[in-house]
């Protein structure tokens, strides 16, 4: 499993925000500024309204990097695709609740292949949707932004739901929140109980992505891990 273990917090780029056209060399400075981990955007242009890419980059990027890929399918038909994930690379696979019926197979299939798995809800989907399938899963995905798009701004009303699914799974599987995240908005989300931060614009926008990403380690430090406030 390369999934750090809870009881870290992580700062994850996401490779949406990204120059695609050098990408092995952008997951390369990333990888060199510390991070553990890398998020790909998967997306169908049916789930979400943008379509990315698929097993094909992630493939391309496994022999270039020792980072955990975390894989984030969203997409009509995740149990369709998820092998394929898999075979290119794929370290840990987040689908989300919105798109399958059978959650609890879905996690053992995932388990089985040999990834972690993670539980994905959008904005605007209750909690209550996720009780039976999280404590099944290493990790829970809380959209703070509507699926699709990078460069969005932060919604608040998502901070509430990071703080219930952190009550909801306890301190022992990962919390991520992905999507309009800055220094500025990283400290009050893991002050509501995330410990994993998936960040594109605020370090792929940025020409010093080393220094982007220990500004957001900074501005989290004082808030490590803390029961939410
Ligand atoms: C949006 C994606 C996010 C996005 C994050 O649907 O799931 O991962 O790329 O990018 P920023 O940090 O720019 O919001």
């Amino acid at each position: 499993m390369r999934l750090p273990k809870a009881g870290t917090i992580e700062i994850v780029p996401s490779v949406l925000a990204a120059d695609f056209g050098c990408l092995a060399a952008e997951v390369a400075q990333v990888e060199a500024a510390g991070v553990k981990m890398i998020q790909f955007d998967i997306m169908d242009g049916h789930f979400v309204p943008n379509i990315s890419f698929g097993p094909p980059v992630v493939a391309a990027l496994r022999p270039h990097s020792l980072l955990a890929f975390d894989v984030q399918l969203m997409i009509s038909e995740p149990r369709k695709h998820a092998e394929a994930f898999v075979r290119a690379g794929a370290d840990h696979i987040t689908f989300h609740i919105e798109t399958v019926r059978e959650p609890l197979e879905f996690v053992e299939e995932l388990h089985k292949a040999g990834v972690t798995a993670g539980v994905a809800l959008n904005p605007e989907t209750d909690v209550l949707r996720i009780v039976d399938v999280a404590p099944y899963c290493e990790m829970v995905l809380v959209m703070t932004v509507h699926p699709g798009f990078g460069g969005q701004e932060f919604l608040p009303e998502t901070a509430e739901k990071v703080r219930q699914v952190r009550e909801l799974v306890g301190p022992a599987t990962r919390v991520e929140a992905d999507g309009g995240i800055s220094p500025q908005i990283a400290p009050q989300v893991i002050g509501c109980g995330a410990d994993t931060l998936v960040v594109g614009t605020a370090i792929f926008s940025r020409k010093d992505r080393a220094a982007a990403i220990a500004e957001l380690r900074e501005a989290v430090e004082h808030r490590a891990l803390r029961t939410p406030d």
